[in-house]
């Protein structure tokens, strides 16, 4: 299965199937995380953790008996260089045949801080429970699924424009950046919200983030960062399978501009028209 293909089948998923996961898998699934680096290079520390010894307990997660996290310290661009790390590794589980939902309130966090021993300056920003997919979702499933309507998303062209932000691109009009700019069309965030935009300048791709109210934390840490950083890994990664050679330089200032977004970073490609 190719990236592109996971991100295609990859849904939330929480009923499993209430099997515990044998230590090949685990392990293969740890490997793969520490081996992880991610644009901004901020080292992540990940953990595998039994949800029963912990007390790990999530009221929207049936049947699973593991999750996953990482840590990391607060630094700048810490979010979006979690979001990026981490939905690698979830990408990757699903290759594997394993269900994951990103969560980063319906937990007991208190539980879960604990298990990774979390530090002063160091940020946990989401979990998920890991496992197989039970063959038919619960009840509460399929009416959280219909509450943040997560079978759909915004139109693509409210959310990909072409020079300014007067001309929205279509899929038909993105040539060789169509299949990347679809695989962040169906990338997951907090609430369905997809706080991502993006603007083509010719081979340059610059991600912006359209904040929602109540997303910033009173220390400045941003959920909707992990969002973009999700989006960021989305295109990167696809982009590279498509032999677009994808170069990613962050935005420098971090406040929001004129047009009340904030600039996250430029993906350079390599002619990405005449490919
Ligand atoms: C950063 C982040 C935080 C999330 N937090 C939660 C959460 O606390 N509880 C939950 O049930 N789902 C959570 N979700 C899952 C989203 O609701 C889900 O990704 C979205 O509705 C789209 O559905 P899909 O993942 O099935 O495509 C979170 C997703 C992201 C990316």
């Amino acid at each position: 299965m190719t990236t592109s293909e996971a991100i295609r089948h990859r849904r939330s998923v929480r009923t499993f199937d209430d099997n515990t996961l044998n230590a090949e898998i685990l392990e293969q699934l740890l490997n793969f995380a520490r081996a992880q680096t991610n644009p901004y290079d901020i080292p992540i520390s990940w953990f595998l953790l039994d949800a029963a010894k912990h007390g790990l307990r999530s009221p929207v997660i049936t049947g699973e008996h593991t999750y996953m996290t990482g840590k990391l310290k607060k630094v700048p661009h810490g979010e979006e260089a979690f979001g990026y790390s981490f939905e690698a590794v979830l990408l990757y589980a699903e290759t594997l045949g394993l269900g994951s939902t990103w969560i980063a309130g319906t937990m007991n966090r208190g539980a879960f801080e604990r298990a990774v021993s979390l530090q002063e300056g160091e940020a946990m920003p989401c979990v998920s429970p890991i496992g197989f997919p039970a063959s038919k979702m619960s009840l509460r499933e399929t009416l959280m699924r219909k509450g943040v309507r997560a079978d759909s998303r915004m139109d693509f062209r409210a959310l990909f424009f072409r020079d300014d932000w007067n001309t929205p691109l279509s899929e038909q009009e993105a040539g060789a950046l169509r299949g990347p700019l679809e695989m962040v069309h169906l990338a997951p965030s907090a609430v369905n919200k997809q706080p991502w935009r993006v603007l083509v300048q010719g081979d340059k791709i610059v991600f912006f983030e359209k904040r929602s109210k109540g997303y910033v934390g009173a220390d400045g840490w941003d959920l909707q960062k992990v969002d973009l950083g999700i989006a960021l890994a989305h295109f990167d990664l696809a982009a590279r399978e498509a032999g677009l050679m994808p170069s990613f330089t962050p935005a420098e200032s971090r406040d929001l501009n004129e047009d009340g977004l904030v600039e996250i970073g430029t993906f350079v490609c390599i002619n990405p028209d005449r490919q």
